[in-house]
């Protein structure tokens, strides 16, 4: 049975699109992440109700050494025939963080780590792990475009490339707000995915890469790192009511996992490369991303300044895609 690999599988929209995905697709998985306990409840949980076949990956994506040592190890469970070729990567794990950054072992502003630049080398360490026709989808957000309610909520950390974004704070200079730096992040991914797929169809592959809005969606953990009143409020019908009313797009949490489920797994989103799906309102459509996504200039040099970061080796990577 072809395998899908999925990072924030065992939380909110990630349990939702797992159990879509075992369910109604019959796709074994695996669940990577830095929370070994609820990873192994899930697929254990996964495992009984739908018979799939589901491997448990330790990988914190906010940490470069934990994503190159989960990466090897799902290469070596493909090398052994232990799992399936890759049809498709999710990369669902996100943070959203408050106050002062923090920075990661590799001393990187710990929300882009882990929402992009963990995520762009767990691809490009698996990229020849993939199925011929595989998938990789990219949960983005509506924050990442500021012409949009989402977006102004937050806004973008423009003027700053993804090394000063990276390094932020560390010139005793103001640091970017953490809102801003989830929305760029978020942007980063959306930017990457296009870049990634014009990259592809260049070298004539025809693995896709998706961008998915789950939209804005309670019930999740998401907002676990923000203070207490803002999580409540942030659940309340009210709000619920208030973002609707203000333009923000709004998503389920079963709707938007089955939704990010099927830009992963269904045949209707086979010719979905290069694209941007959004989830609002009970509804799951293609739409455009903000005007900067489609900035080609600008891809091209995160791309660039992504290697850099992520200290990709000579050995490393998809040669074709340089
Ligand atoms: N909820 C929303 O309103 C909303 C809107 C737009 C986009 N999104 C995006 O949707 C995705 C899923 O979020 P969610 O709402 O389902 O929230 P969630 O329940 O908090 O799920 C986030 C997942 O990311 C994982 N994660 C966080 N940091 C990690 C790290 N360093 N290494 C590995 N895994 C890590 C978490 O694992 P742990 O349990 O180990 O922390 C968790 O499984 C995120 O990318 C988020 O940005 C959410």
């Amino acid at each position: 049975m072809p395998t899908i690999l999925i990072t924030g599988g065992h939380s909110g929209i990630g349990i939702e699109c797992c159990k879509i995905l075992a369910s109604t697709y019959n796709y074994n998985l695996i669940l990577a992440g830095r929370s070994p306990g609820p990873m192994e409840n899930f697929a254990k949980e996964l495992i009984k109700s739908y018979g799939v076949k589901v491997s448990v990956l330790a990988m914190d994506t906010s940490s470069l050494t934990s994503v190159r040592s989960g990466a090897l190890y799902c290469r070596e469970m493909i090398e052994k025939g232990e799992v399936d070729k890759l049809q498709a990567i999710i990369c669902n794990a996100g943070v959203r963080l408050g106050g002062a950054p923090t920075y990661t072992v590799d001393g990187y502003e710990e929300t882009l780590a882990t929402n992009y630049l963990g995520h762009v080398l767990l691809l490009e360490l698996l990229l020849d792990c993939m199925a011929d026709n595989g998938r990789i989808v990219f949960t983005a957000s509506g924050t990442h475009d500021p012409d949009t309610a989402d977006g102004k909520m937050m806004g973008i950390a423009d003027g700053h490339d993804a090394i000063g974004l990276a390094n932020t704070g560390k010139d005793g200079a103001k640091p970017v707000s953490r809102g801003k730096l989830y929305a760029t992040s978020k942007l980063y991914m959306i930017l990457y995915a296009y870049e990634l797929d014009r990259r592809l169809r260049k070298a004539g592959s025809l693995i896709s890469s998706i961008a998915f809005d789950p939209g804005a969606t309670s019930g999740t953990g998401f907002l676990r790192n923000m203070p207490k009143p803002v999580q409540w409020l942030a659940g309340s019908a009210f709000m619920s009511w208030v973002m609707k009313k203000s333009g923000v797009t709004i998503g389920d949490i079963k709707f938007s996992g089955e939704c990010l489920a099927r830009v992963t797994a269904d045949p209707e989103y086979a010719s979905g490369s290069g694209k941007y799906f959004q989830t609002n309102d009970g509804k799951l459509t293609e739409r455009r991303s903000s005007k900067l996504s489609y900035d080609e200039q600008r891809a091209v040099k995160l791309w660039k300044d992504t290697k850099s970061l992520i200290h990709i080796q000579p050995n490393e990577g998809s040669v074709k895609l340089r």
